[in-house]
């Protein structure tokens, strides 16, 4: 062997043991390959050094629980995705982690899906721009980021077996889009295929999607490791372009590799190809980390081998404490700050004053719900609850009334009730906190509804006919239905999941310290019954078919012209923003748009511009317009002004063709919108792109329409067949279109009408000849 890279010599055996794990976490050392530790994700580091699960039931060392990816896409910000990356390294590195798996970036296709918490958005290009952020933030540390699930892992529901029934544009332009962003700009160094099936074909299995898709059209040179149990049969999976299955142990099959390379059923290239991927991994942790020259904890200390981090990580058991836990701690308060979303605020009832008399209700406040349950769950280092630290922000004149229980049922609930009406009816304001318990969001199963518990309502009714200054907080992972709360409360913040500094971030957000700049990553409908895959989910049979298409989220909403609560991209701040100056000018084969935003309030605060862009005169199905840019102004004082610059590539435009199977950017005229949100637009312009050329080839199955809007088929057809073409355009007499009567038949009908073979094949070779007068669609 010349190199740890180069398993020419390595025994079959052991290539093929290299491709599964060794245990529960790490894969295995073999000859020059070190061992490499894999641990979840994606929000803190769940690093287990008892006993060891993927569904989050064991205990792990304590670590920075930050805010999941549900509240994190409402910061809308990249650059705080990376900050957040860059901790979560630290902490990997620290705990002795290799890779952390994560992002997910699986697109929320219904509210209802269990594991929305942890992913962004329903939008893919805020997905991939959030994702990438911070797999370049996890990376830029010497730890390796895991992309999962891929692909089309879009509901809970019988995730070993369904497939994801999706048409090629839908896979394309929403399911695959962040995937493709994050692969090509943040090249993370191991993609997670996920347990579903994707049209019939298992994604661990799926040498369509691992291999010619991933890594010949997107040029991924990491490893594939497959969700924890996803691989059903090693020998075709490995076959199919997966590296690594995990977890490993005596049934994942290393036997069978050998057997299936001895029959002759597997090419023994393909094990050494996914153990040299194996091996390339462990040199990339290895080099990063001796480039970076920074130990475990963080810069200045001694590099390290791959074989003593692994050593040490054995013997990690203290977890994330000391400086460390305090500044990440307070890094996830900033985070968590930027994530809550101003969802309403009459008669600017916030922020509150220091010193009013103010009744926190409810037991979120007390208990707070912060992360979702599963695999992605975090031992975090300390929690804050949101009533101690509004007590250290407002002091003596806050009271707090449970109100009801988490777990309903344990106590008297009228009784609590009452008790909170009351002091809400004696305090000046209230504030009640309400939300979703933790058992009711988790990975493996969906949600069957988007309501907040009964009580809870009934709880807000009561407090708010006694209390009109009456301010609700919000806790839950998945979307849930706003109607009765938008009624009821004057002023909603919403704070998803928040993360372990959740408690703090939330006391800011109310008394003014931090000006809410958090915008909806999804969508609050009217009622579940509006939702795009209402009556496609979770699917039957073990199929799920996505029948909405290309209309996901705000883009199915706007198409049907639906009201809705409140809408993708929305979120208040405690000043107002004017936006002017639109311009948009051709920048590469896209476009860079800009605008001035001005800080017209009084307060201090930072704006998220959205640019949506839309093709009115399409020639294809479209969304009415698509997110394609964001940028977040700096803190802007009052009266202040920013010229905001946001680029607008090709591959955010382009649709996916699929009689040519390839990207293509129509020519057109493009829509351009400057938003606060999907549907608070504030200006628009207009810009044309040239565009690409589309030819589909012209074949005997072409319609006559088809022939004639190509040039050079109809110029082959009005020359082989005038006196036809003159007798097609006679229908005046009978006063119909005759073109438009007779546009779909195929040209292999043609001989019906009098057309011989060899004219037909004459049509096809000029139709197709290349010549300089290709056309635009
Ligand atoms: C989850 C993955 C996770 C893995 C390891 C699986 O059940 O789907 O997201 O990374 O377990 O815990």
């Amino acid at each position: 062997m010349t190199s740890r890279t180069d398993l020419s010599d390595l025994p079959l055996a052991e290539q093929a043991a290299l491709g599964s794990g060794a245990d529960f976490w790490t894969t295995e050392a073999i000859g020059p390959v070190p061992a490499l530790t894999l641990t979840d994700g994606p929000h803190g580091v769940r690093r287990q050094t008892g006993t060891t699960d993927h569904l989050g039931l064991a205990g792990s060392e304590p670590a920075t629980c930050f805010p999941p990816a549900v509240g994190l896409a409402n910061s809308w910000d990249p650059g705080l995705a990376r900050r957040v990356g860059e901790a979560l390294g630290r902490e990997a590195r620290a705990l002795g982690v290799d890779v952390l798996l994560g992002p997910g970036v699986n697109i929320k296709r219904d509210p209802r899906g269990g594991r929305n918490f942890e992913y962004y958005s329903e939008d893919p290009l805020l997905t991939g721009r959030l994702g990438a952020a911070w797999v370049e933030g996890v990376q830029s540390t010497g730890v390796g980021a895991s992309l999962k699930h891929f692909a089309a892992n879009n509901a809970e529901h019988d995730r070993m077996r369904a497939s994801s029934d999706i048409d090629p544009r839908p896979l394309r332009e929403i399911y695959l889009r962040a995937f493709s962003h994050i692969v090509r700009t943040a090249r993370p160094w191991t993609v997670m295929c996920s347990y579903n099936r994707i049209n019939g074909v298992s994604a661990a299995q799926n040498r369509w999607l691992l291999t010619d898709l991933l890594r010949g059209e997107w040029g991924f040179d990491g490893v594939v490791v497959s969700d924890w149990g996803a691989v059903v049969d090693r020998p075709a999976s490995v076959a199919a372009g997966l590296d690594l299955a995990m977890p490993g142990g005596p049934g994942a099959g290393d036997d069978r590799v050998v057997a299936a390379v001895e029959s002759g059923t597997l090419d023994e290239a393909e094990v050494t190809a996914a153990a040299t991927n194996v091996a390339r991994l462990a040199e990339r942790v290895h080099a990063s980390r001796t480039r970076a020259g920074a130990g475990p904890s963080g810069a200045g200390a001694a590099a390290t081998t791959p074989e003593q981090e692994s050593a040490g990580a054995r013997s990690a058991g203290s977890g994330v404490s000391g400086e460390l836990a305090e500044t990440h701690h307070r890094l996830a308060r900033e985070v968590a700050g930027r994530c809550v979303v101003l969802l309403q605020n009459d008669r600017d009832l916030l922020p509150l004053t220091p010193g009013r008399r103010i009744a926190v209700i409810g037991a979120f406040a007390t208990e707070p719900r912060y992360q979702g349950g599963g695999s992605s769950h975090v031992t975090a280092t300390r929690v804050d609850a949101p009533l101690d630290m509004i007590r250290a922000l407002a002091g003596d004149t806050v009271s707090y009334h449970p109100g009801f229980t988490v777990a309903p049922g344990e106590a008297d609930a009228s009784a609590l009730r009452e008790e909170a009406v009351s002091a809400a009816r004696d305090a000046e304001v209230a504030v009640v906190f309400l939300g979703v318990a933790a058992d009711q969001e988790s990975e493996g199963f969906d949600r069957d509804h988007l309501e907040l518990p009964a009580e809870q309502v009934d709880l807000l009714t009561a407090v708010a006919r006694e209390q009109p200054d009456t301010v609700v907080v919000l806790a839950h992972g998945g979307v849930l239905r706003l109607d009765p709360v938008a009624r009821l409360a004057p002023s909603v913040l919403d704070g998803t999941l928040l993360g372990q500094a959740g408690g703090g971030a939330l006391a800011d957000v109310l008394f003014g310290v931090v000006n809410p700049s958090g915008r909806l990553a999804e969508t609050v409908p009217v009622r579940l019954q509006d939702t795009p895959a209402y009556l496609n989910f979770p699917g039957e049979n073990s199929h799920v078919r996505y029948g909405e298409g290309l209309y996901i989220g705000y883009r199915w909403y706007d198409a049907r012209n639906l009201d809705v609560c409140y809408p993708f991209g929305h979120g208040l701040s405690y000043t107002t923003f004017g936006y002017s100056e639109l311009s948009a000018e051709p920048a590469g084969d896209g476009f860079t748009v800009r605008l001035t935003v001005t800080n017209t309030g009084t307060r201090p605060g930072r704006e998220v511009v959205q640019i949506y862009t839309g093709v009115p005169d399409s020639m294809v199905q479209r969304p009415v317009r698509v997110l394609a840019g964001t940028a977040i102004t700096g803190e802007l004082a009052p009266g202040v002004s920013e010229r905001v610059s946001i680029d607008v590539p090709r591959d955010d435009l382009a649709y996916w063709e699929t009689r040519i199977e390839q990207w293509v950017l129509e020519p057109g005229t493009y829509r351009i919108w400057a938003g606060a949100s999907s549907r608070d637009l504030r200006a628009e312009t207009d810009i044309h792109l040239v565009g690409e050329a589309l030819r589909v080839p012209i074949t005997i199955d072409s319609t006559l329409g088809e022939a004639m809007a190509d040039p050079r088929a109809a110029a082959a057809l009005s020359a082989v067949f005038g006196e036809m073409a003159a007798t097609m355009g006679g229908g005046d007499a009978l006063g119909v279109d005759m073109m438009r009567m007779i546009a779909s038949i195929p040209l292999n009908r043609l001989a019906l009408f009098g057309m011989a073979p060899e004219q037909l094949d004459a049509l096809l070779t000029a139709a197709n000849t290349d010549g300089p007068d290709s056309r635009s669609k």
